[in-house]
């Protein structure tokens, strides 16, 4: 059992009070229909994690818990061994009592790329739409956000976070494990996130509305995607896989999103920074069994994906409802 009862009570006493006329039916359905097979182990591999909760915790330059030292040899080697049984760990880095799990995505990376274009995030309730094992949520807590909620259906990363949360404990950070369509419109956040999503999105347009009626009148929405370069009526979409990727369906150029963003009824609308995904911030480590981009890329020429597709090229756009 995922004990939801700690959310319940926080938002009954928060602007998120109104979600609470459908959230708790939701969430039980999905404990008793939705669990995946390997659901049962992992809980117990969280219920096996030493005790270390600390706090010593950095979210501002990072996300770290605790120092080396705290745990003692043998805590500390099975902190590791209990770690790996999550693999793979996309989403990152971590460092947790001087475990350092280098994670397939430098996920700093993308938050150093952002964080001096988005607004102030000091005393704000903030949603991550498919915010993976919830790095950027410990981020945007240690920006000043008062409430941070991510949703991410994958239930291996609702897993990571429940393991990072173990350490860190601090009940104004939570992850629920629901997809965006799944959400009520709760237009209650002064700041959604959707990062690496909307290409994921069979309907981009559908989802734009559904990020806007998340949010309070002029809240703020950053969202980053892969885009290709051209104008405004240039859309990539690609056959059956991008990058290796199934699900890939719609890469607008950076023109293209703005419009699209500007149709759906947002206002200031901006590109703060476009950036080509490089070697190292994507790339296989320890924590992961699978491949990764130089995987996906064409050997002989860096600049096109394995399809010969332009390579990953991502964007991202702020905008307020
Ligand atoms: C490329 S990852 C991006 C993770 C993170 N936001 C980042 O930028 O590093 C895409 C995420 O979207 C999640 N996702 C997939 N379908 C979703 C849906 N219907 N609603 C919300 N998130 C979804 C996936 O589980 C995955 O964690």
């Amino acid at each position: 059992m995922t004990n939801f009862s700690n959310f319940y009570q926080q938002i009954a006493t928060n602007r998120l009070s109104h979600w609470l006329n459908t959230l708790p039916a939701q969430l039980d359905h999905w404990q008793k229909n939705e669990l995946h097979g390997e659901f049962k182990h992992w809980q117990k591999t969280l219920e096996a994690l030493p005790n270390g909760q600390s706090n010593n915790v950095d979210l501002t330059t990072s996300v770290t818990v605790g120092s080396k030292g705290d745990l003692n040899p043998g805590e500390e080697k099975r902190l590791e061994n209990l770690m790996k049984k999550f693999k793979p760990w996309r989403k990152g880095p971590y460092h947790i009592h001087g475990l350092h799990i280098d994670t397939e995505w430098r996920s700093d990376f993308k938050w150093d790329r952002l964080a001096e274009h988005i607004g102030d995030l000091s005393g704000k309730y903030v949603l991550d739409i498919g915010c993976g094992s919830g790095y950027h949520l410990w981020r945007m807590r240690g920006a000043g956000a008062k409430f941070v909620v991510g949703v991410d259906p994958t239930q291996l990363f609702l897993m990571q976070f429940n393991a990072v949360q173990h350490f860190i404990q601090d009940k104004a950070v939570n992850l629920l494990p629901l997809g965006v369509e799944q959400l009520p419109e709760l237009k209650s956040f002064d700041t959604v996130f959707a990062m690496g999503v909307l290409y994921h999105r069979r309907s981009p347009i559908d989802f734009l509305y559904q990020l806007k009626s998340q949010l309070v009148k002029g809240g703020e929405l950053v969202l980053e995607t892969l885009i290709v370069d051209g104008d405004e009526n240039t859309v990539l979409v690609p056959g059956e896989r991008y990058a290796k990727m199934r699900n890939v369906w719609f890469l607008p150029s950076a023109k293209a999103m703005c419009a699209w963003l500007e149709r759906c009824g947002f206002s200031n609308i901006r590109v703060v920074n476009t950036d080509i995904t490089a070697l190292d911030e994507q790339r296989k480590t320890e924590w992961i069994d699978t491949e990764s981009l130089s995987d996906f890329l064409d050997p002989e020429d860096n600049s096109k994906t394995i399809e010969g597709y332009p390579a990953p090229q991502r964007a991202i756009f702020i905008a307020n409802a």
